[in-house]
C-alpha cells in the first residue's frame, strides 16, 4: 500500500527545508500504540514536521499489519509533513518491504560492509524508491554502541570526507548519515571532555554541500530521567549522552537536518512508569501507568524539538 493513502510525506522537502532554514526534523523512534500517539501529538502541539522512525526489530514486535493500521487510524494529513522512516534496515529486500507496505522513507544500513558494496545495494535502493517517491538514507562510517540486533557495533570509524562526495553522486541517496562522535544506546561517553568531531562535520559539509546529513546516536540521556529511574528501583550506571549544547550546535549551525532519538523515549517511558507504579502500588490498571509513559515520552519530545531541534512552527 503506497503511504500517500496514510497522508505521509516523504522526507527530502522536508530534509531540505531543514537545511535552508537553520533547524533539523526529529526522528524519534516507536514501537507501540503509546509512542507512536505521543510523538504524533508533539508533532500537532508544537507544529514540527516529524519522522516517526520504527526499526526491523520494532516492526517485528508490532507486526507490519498492526503498524499500518496504528497509522492509519492516526488520521494523519500531508500537511502536517509526517514521514514514516525504517531505520537501520539491513537488506535491500527489506527497505523494499517497507517501501511496499507504506514506508515513506527508508534507511539501508550498509555501512559495516565495504564502500563499494555499500554503494551498490544503496543504488540499488535508491532505483527502486525514488520510482516510487520514497526517500532514502544511507551511511557511511560506523557508530559504535550496542542497543539492539542490528545497531549491535563494537568499533566506530569517523566518516571520511575524501569518500562521500563520491558516494552520493553515485548513489543518488536523499541523505547521508555520518559518523562524527555519537553511537546508540544510554553510553556514549567516558568523560564529560568528549567531544563530537565538528571538525570532520565541517569538512563533510564541504564536500557535499547540499546534501542533507542525519546525526544518529543523538540522545542526550537527560540526568533527571537516569535519577528517576535509579530512584525507582532501577540500576543504570555511568550513563552519559550528547551534551545539548552540542545538539543545538549540530540542529542549527550545520547541515546536521535530521538527528534520531530513541534511548531518551526508551528513559522517558521507563522512568514514568517506575514512579507511577511505586507511588501506586495498588494499581493493577496498565490504562493508567502506560498512559503516564505516553505522557512522558510526548513531553520529552516537545523538549527536544522546542530546545534542541528549533523545529517548532515550522509547518
Ligand atoms: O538505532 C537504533 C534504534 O535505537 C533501534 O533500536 O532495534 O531495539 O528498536 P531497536
Ligand atoms: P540513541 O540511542 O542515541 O537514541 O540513537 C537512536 C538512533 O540513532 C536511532 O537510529
Ligand atoms: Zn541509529
Amino acid at each position: 500500500m503506497q503511504y500517500r493513502n496514510f497522508g505521509l510525506v516523504n522526507t527530502i522537502e522536508p530534509l531540505k527545508s531543514a537545511l535552508r532554514g537553520g533547524f533539523a526534523i526529529p526522528a524519534f523512534n516507536a514501537y507501540n500504540m503509546e509512542t507512536i500517539t505521543a510523538i504524533i501529538s508533539a508533532a500537532r502541539l508544537t507544529h514540527s514536521p516529524v519522522i516517526i522512525a520504527i526499526s526491523e526489530s520494532a516492526l517485528k514486535y508490532m507486526g507490519a499489519d498492526m503498524l499500518i493500521g496504528m497509522i492509519s487510524g492516526a488520521k494523519i494529513t500531508p500537511n502536517e509533513r509526517i514521514a514514516l522512516h525504517l531505520d537501520h534496515g539491513s537488506s535491500v529486500e527489506s527497505c523494499m518491504r517497507a517501501i511496499d507496505i507504506g514506508f515513506s522513507s527508508v534507511m539501508l544500513d550498509f555501512s559495516k560492509y565495504d564502500f563499494d558494496d555499500n554503494m551498490t545495494a544503496t543504488s540499488d535502493i535508491a532505483k527502486y524508491a525514488h520510482a516510487r517517491d520514497v526517500s532514502v538514507e544511507s551511511e557511511l562510517g560506523q557508530l559504535s554502541g550496542i542497543e539492539d540486533e542490528n545497531t549491535h557495533n563494537t568499533k566506530s570509524t569517523y566518516t571520511d570526507p575524501e569518500s562521500v562526495a563520491e558516494f552520493v553522486k553515485h548513489t543518488k541517496t536523499d541523505s547521508l548519515a555520518v559518523a562524527i562522535g555519537t553511537s546508540h544506546g544510554a553510553y556514549k561517553r567516558k568523560s564529560p571532555d568528549e567531544k563530537l568531531r565538528f571538525d570532520i562535520l565541517q569538512q563533510i559539509q564541504e564536500q557535499i554541500p547540499y546534501t542533507p546529513l542525519v546525526l544518529h546516536g543523538a540522545s542526550s540521556i537527560p540526568e533527571f530521567l537516569v535519577n528517576e529511574i535509579n530512584e525507582f528501583g532501577g540500576n543504570i550506571k555511568n550513563a552519559m549522552g550528547i551534551t545539548p549544547e552540542q545538539l543545538i550546535f549540530a540542529a542549527t549551525k550545520t547541515n546536521i537536518c535530521k538527528i534520531n532519538i530513541d534511548s531518551d523515549l526508551r528513559l522517558a517511558t521507563t522512568a514514568a512508569i517506575r514512579k507511577y507504579l511505586s507511588q501506586h502500588p495498588e494499581n493493577i490498571n496498565p490504562r493508567e501507568y502506560l498512559s503516564a509513559g505516553h505522557d512522558m515520552v510526548r513531553n520529552t519530545c516537545i523538549f527536544l524539538i522546542r530546545e534542541i531541534f528549533h523545529s517548532n512552527d515550522k509547518i
